[in-house]
């Protein structure tokens, strides 16, 4: 019997992919169709594939032409596939021609014309995009953001409101973007917003989009007032509209699998977690702002492991004398019925970002920066038993970040990645240290 083997992610199951399964069927007697699982498309940078591993098996399965389906889930399993099911054949469309010549070792290799003018890539992309526009004046971030955002298909960043209004041209020239001095003019002119603007003036932005029936995307603290954020969540439900923080971190593959190993007690009860988030590097030394700037991130972890329902916390908090205005440094600690948890955040100190969660059983230790990690270990009191887990991070999250915000906005409903309470636990956190609440200063 000739046995021959083929690989695909399959998504969006299209004539091209049809095709090249009938074609490869007949190179033998029997097909074993090899297909991408989700964690290895993302390491390999296909970060938009559109179905779940599930339904593209679903698919493929529906050909009838596959007397095998397996996963592929690592470099190098092609070998290993090969020799295990002994493979006469390894096919694949010419689009991959002269990549696979290696496995000529092992088995013949045949590349298979591909069909011309269809792609999954084509099909999703042909979906209107969605046209967003920022709010703000971070251009150097805005430069990262945009160029991430071509890793995305169906987004397209297409116009800017620059905030402050003496705003030289040639800084919003270099973005290539429409630039309006009027923020209603943009909003008719988009689909969604993403807002990183200064602090205090997030709420108007936001309101005015979601009344507008835009989606938005805000960086985080959306607001600094518990009762506003809780409003912004009901117009946004309200206005049928999507509302996501965007604390990127949030959006990473080592942080979602931490929280995961957590929750289903790999470290037995959770009684602490230490988070610390510093970052020296300001556009305006003059004014730090360390709890609005990295609280939300520090926070994160605290209130998605340990809950938002905590018994007391308190605001330890350094201003550095002088010219420089606002918080140089700032300590949170929390109070739970049965653990505790303390944030260490500072523009105007250094500390080593790490993040801890210790448990009865064992702790995570995640190396600075955590909050852009790609790396993290679970240790136990006997080190024979320690773990350590891996998950690679392109752009700092940024463009996994906008493939959720966009997959919220096309089901037209948010299942938020970080919890409408732990946003307004966030915004309870900034509106009592703004009041001076369970605050000591040193
Ligand atoms: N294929 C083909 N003709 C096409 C598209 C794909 O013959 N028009 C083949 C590929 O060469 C590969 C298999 O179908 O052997 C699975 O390809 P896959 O990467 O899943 O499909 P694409 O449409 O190329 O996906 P994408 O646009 O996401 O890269």
């Amino acid at each position: 019997m000739k046995k021959v083997i083929t690989y695909g992610s399959f998504d969006l199951f299209h004539f091209g992919h049809q095709r090249l399964l009938e074609r490869a069927k007949k190179l033998g007697d029997y097909l074993i169709v090899g297909i991408t699982s989700d964690d290895y498309d993302r390491v390999r940078g296909k970060i938009n594939v559109a179905q779940s591993l599930g339904e593209r098996i679903a698919s493929v399965k529906a050909t009838g032409l596959a007397d095998m389906i397996i996963i592929e889930e690592y470099d190098g399993q092609k070998i290993d596939d090969i020799k295990k099911y002994n493979v006469d054949v390894f096919t694949i469309g010419s689009d991959w021609k002269g990549k696979f010549d290696y496995l000529g070792n092992y088995c013949k290799v045949v590349y298979l014309d591909r069909t011309e003018g269809i792609s999954s890539s084509k099909i999703r992309s042909e979906k209107r995009s969605t046209k967003l526009g920022l709010v703000g004046d971070s251009y150097s971030f805005f430069e990262k953001f945009i160029k991430e955002s071509k890793h995305v298909n169906g987004l397209d960043i297409t116009s800017i409101y620059p905030e402050k209004s003496e705003t030289t041209d040639d800084l919003v020239l270099k973005l290539k973007l429409n630039a309006y001095k009027s923020y209603d003019e943009m909003l008719k002119n988009v689909d969604a917003v993403y807002v990183k603007s200064d602090y205090n003036k997030r709420v108007n932005y936001i309101k005015k989009a979601l009344k507008n029936g835009k989606n938005v995307l805000c960086e985080s603290p959306i607001c600094l007032n518990v009762e506003k954020c809780r409003e912004l969540f009901k117009l946004a439900e309200n206005n049928n509209c999507v509302l996501m923080e965007a604390i990127r971190t949030a959006y990473t593959t080592a942080y979602k699998r931490l929280t995961l190993l957590a929750e289903i007690g790999k470290l037995g009860k959770v009684l602490s977690i230490e988070a610390t988030c510093t970052n020296m590097r300001r556009n305006d030394p003059n004014r730090l702002a360390s709890l609005y700037e990295w609280g939300p991130n520090a926070l994160l972890p605290v209130f998605q492991i340990l809950g938002t329902n905590y018994k007391s916390k308190t605001f330890i908090t350094h201003n550095v004398s002088g010219e420089v205005k606002g918080d140089a440094f700032t300590k949170v600690n929390f109070l739970y019925e049965h653990a505790t948890a303390s944030i260490t955040v500072a523009e105007g100190a250094k500390s080593e970002g790490d993040l801890v969660i210790s448990g009865t059983k064992a702790y995570i230790y995640v190396p600075a920066p955590w909050w852009k990690t790609e790396y993290f270990e679970l240790r136990y009191e006997d080190p024979a038993y320690n773990r350590r887990y891996f998950y690679q991070l392109d752009g700092e999250g940024i463009r996994y970040e906008l493939v959720e915000f966009l997959q919220a906005v096309k089901d037209g409903k948010d299942v938020p990645r970080i919890e409408h309470d732990t946003t307004m636990a966030m915004c309870k956190i900034m509106e009592d240290f703004k009041a001076n609440k369970d605050v000591v200063k040193i």
